[in-house]
């Protein structure tokens, strides 16, 4: 019989994957504020080397050219989750990665191959460096950046819940219309989904959560118990 308590491993990997719209991001940043942990958004990659690639003239539709440009933009990001950035070639991306322009271009270059292997490369190395641990979101986070991770999530909703929480983000900056939100996010996930390499997909080991009745406090909390129940198992 085992009595002695077990030591708490010194740092927890949390990934956290699902298509837009879910609440990934204020969740991943709320459960590694909570816990002390650092914070990555790698769809915030995806979108600084898209940016980087409409800057510099690259035809995104041109996967060859995309995959000989990938390695050139320096990407940096702070994973400080109460202040995030993400800087390309240091200058500072954080608004410009956010336009209808990259939004509708980013699955287009993060189907590349050679874009995933650097990215990928660069989000390990990250989790590798957090020295408390790190809270990851992404699409493929526990299928292929991260398959060891201590505790794997994925949230789901339903399309409307989550064309609606798109549109309320956007409102005053972009397309307010719900329509044409959901048919845009629709049809980028089907681009996420259905993609080649490293797809959007739910790991065999990772716990769903779906969000669509759960207030954003509700699946915070949600999250971190489950991190809790990990750390004390
Ligand atoms: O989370 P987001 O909407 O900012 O992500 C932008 C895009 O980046 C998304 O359409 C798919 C891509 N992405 C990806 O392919 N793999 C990831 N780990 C994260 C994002």
């Amino acid at each position: 019989m085992e009595t002695a308590a077990r030591t708490a491993p010194a740092t927890v990997i949390v990934a956290i994957d699902g298509p837009s719209g879910t609440g990934k991001s204020s969740t991943s940043k709320a459960v590694a504020a909570k816990l002390g942990l650092s914070y990555l958004d790698t769809g915030a990659q995806y979108r600084a080397i898209t940016w980087w690639m409409l800057s510099n003239g690259v035809d995104i539709h041109d996967a060859a050219a995309v995959a000989t440009a990938s390695e050139k933009p320096v990407i940096v990001s702070g994973t400080d989750p109460a202040a995030p950035t993400i800087a390309v070639d240091g200058a500072d991306a954080a608004g410009p990665i956010r336009t209808q322009e990259v939004t509708g271009a980013v699955s287009a270059v993060s189907a590349v191959p050679e874009v995933r292997a650097r990215l990928t490369e660069l989000q390990r190395s990250t989790a590798a460096a957090a020295e408390r641990g790190i809270v990851v979101e992404g699409r493929d986070i526990g299928t292929t950046v991260l398959p060891d991770a201590d505790l794997k999530i994925f949230l789901t909703a339903s399309p409307e819940a989550r064309a609606a929480r798109r549109s309320g983000e956007l409102k005053g900056k972009d397309a307010t219309d719900l329509a044409s939100t959901r048919e845009a996010l629709v049809k980028r996930d089907a681009a996420d989904s259905g993609r080649k390499t490293s797809p959007l997909a739910k790991a065999d080991d990772a716990v769903e959560v779906d969000t669509t009745e759960l207030t954003l406090e509700q699946v915070i909390e949600c999250v971190v118990t489950l991190v809790e129940e990990k750390r004390t198992a």
